[in-house]
């Protein structure tokens, strides 16, 4: 059975820039060797998260990252079995500066690709809003 989980939080204060670079890094590979599938994305101070995969590996990932002090204030937006994942692959990265613009990187939309579109939308808007009150 197939799961997915989507959050918000806030990285901890004490984070550097390096750190961050190389937490990411980490969930991409670690991601990629345990198939599972998605986005992390990191903007001013704010990591948004989106994991799919087996549930058997999903499911302990997460309950690792909810007691990871590396961010705190998380709250869960979706945690669902899905029939089939949306995701081609793991994408974590930093988004870069465009304060005035609320237009989701066409980057991420690419890789919300294969979606239904009820399913899309409302990820696009979830994405927006993380863009726009960041
Ligand atoms: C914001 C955030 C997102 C994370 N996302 C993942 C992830 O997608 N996959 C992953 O394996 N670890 C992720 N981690 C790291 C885990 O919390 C944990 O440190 C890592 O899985 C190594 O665990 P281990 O030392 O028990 O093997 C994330 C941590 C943070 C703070």
């Amino acid at each position: 059975m197939k799961h997915a989980i989507c959050y918000v939080s806030n990285a901890n204060k004490d984070l550097s820039q390096q750190q961050i670079k190389s937490l990411l890094d980490f969930c991409q590979e670690s991601n990629e060797q345990l198939s599972i599938k998605g986005i992390l994305l990191y903007s001013e101070g704010n990591f948004f998260q989106i994991l799919e995969g087996e549930k058997e590996v999903v499911l302990p990932v997460f309950h690792k990252i909810q007691k990871d002090s590396r961010h705190f204030g998380l709250i869960q937006i979706m945690g669902q079995d899905i029939a089939e994942g949306a995701f081609d692959g793991y994408k974590a990265d930093i988004l870069e500066d465009s304060k005035h613009s609320f237009q989701v990187p066409k980057k991420y939309i690419d890789v919300l690709h294969g979606m239904s579109p009820e399913a899309k939308r409302p990820m696009e808007r979830m994405l927006e809003n993380f863009i726009a009150t960041r």
